[in-house]
């Protein structure tokens, strides 16, 4: 299959490239400046010859997005629309990835959100990635919309990185404990596409996130015991006291029964995959 992946130097696209290239597939690639979606014609220029198109830009910074929306709309909505657009008229497949963030429930939500659950987003962020979204679902043809969260990855300033420079310059970290949500690594997502795209599956909305729940007090002590150190190290603070820009939503847990519908297994539980993930993710910290 002819690949082009958009977006290609972020978090979670050099891990796809280098998984598609591994699998021998026929990839183009795709970033800044080569590529600038937001601009119809550039995305005529480059996008074409190809079966399966994956959307990994975004524009990513939750807080800034607060500050200049029309900027993160540009990027999260404007450009999605182009690549329907286009995919639609050269007949390729495209995978876009969008994110949990669309989601606002409360924290004591005891169920993860369903597929076609009615988003609420908290924020700008969130707000400009549903209208992706709606993009898409309006204009696409042959697509998939694959929500993600929480990614973390060892080609990309991620939170574990972060989390791990603070565990070794501090004694104590104070971290949220109210905001529920669920750690996913950039190479299982890449898998999940590749997967997803393998078994043809229906067009539509699937969610590509790791199993269970945590909270990002509870990622972090996860993190700090892969570096040996003591979980208690880490102090849960809730959101009031620790005020960001932009809100985060409390609780923003996927479902995954539409995976399961079409057979397609999910990513597997959160703290067995930062497991596998922690020493390539980590590695410049142990
Ligand atoms: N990171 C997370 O925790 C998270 C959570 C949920 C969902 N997601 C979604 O997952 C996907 C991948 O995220 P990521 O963390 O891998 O993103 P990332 O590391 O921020 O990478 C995004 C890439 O898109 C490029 N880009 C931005 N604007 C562009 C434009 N106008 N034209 C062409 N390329 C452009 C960026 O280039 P520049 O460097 O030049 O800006 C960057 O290389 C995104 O759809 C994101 O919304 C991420």
């Amino acid at each position: 299959m002819r690949w082009i992946v958009v977006g290609a130097n972020g978090m979670l696209g050099q891990d796809l490239v280098e998984m598609l290239e591994k699998k021998g597939e026929e990839v183009r690639t795709y970033d800044r400046p080569e590529i600038d979606l937001t601009v119809e014609a550039s995305v005529r220029e480059r996008v074409k010859d190809a079966d399966v198109v994956v959307n990994c830009a975004a524009y990513t910074a939750v807080d800034a997005a607060e500050e200049d929306e029309r900027a993160a709309f540009n990027v999260n909505a404007t450009a999605v629309e182009y690549l329907a657009v286009v995919c639609r008229e050269i007949g390729a497949r495209l995978v876009h990835i969008s994110t949990d963030y669309i989601f606002d429930e409360p924290a004591d939500r005891p169920t993860p959100c369903a597929e076609d659950d009615l988003p609420a987003p908290a924020g700008a962020y969130g707000r400009t990635k549903l209208a992706g979204e709606w993009a898409l679902r309006a204009l696409g043809e042959d697509y998939l919309i694959v929500r993600t969260a929480w990614l973390y990855g060892a080609k990309g300033n991620c939170f574990p990185k972060t989390m791990a420079r603070l565990a070794g310059e501090h004694d104590r970290l104070t971290v949220v404990a109210d905001q529920f949500g669920q750690p996913t690594w950039t190479r299982d997502l890449a898998d999940l596409v590749w997967r997803l795209v393998e078994a043809k599956a229906p067009v539509g909305i699937y969610h590509g996130t790791s199993e269970g729940k945590t909270n990002w007090h509870g990622f972090t002590q996860a993190i700090v015991r892969s570096l040996g150190k003591d979980p208690k190290m880490v102090a849960p603070v809730t959101t009031a006291e620790f005020p960001r820009p932009a809100p985060r939503p409390a609780f923003s847990v996927l479902g995954h029964d539409r995976l399961r519908a079409i057979g397609v297994e999910p990513i597997g539980a959160w703290e067995e995959r930062w497991e596998v993930a922690t020493p390539e993710v980590l590695a410049d910290y142990f």
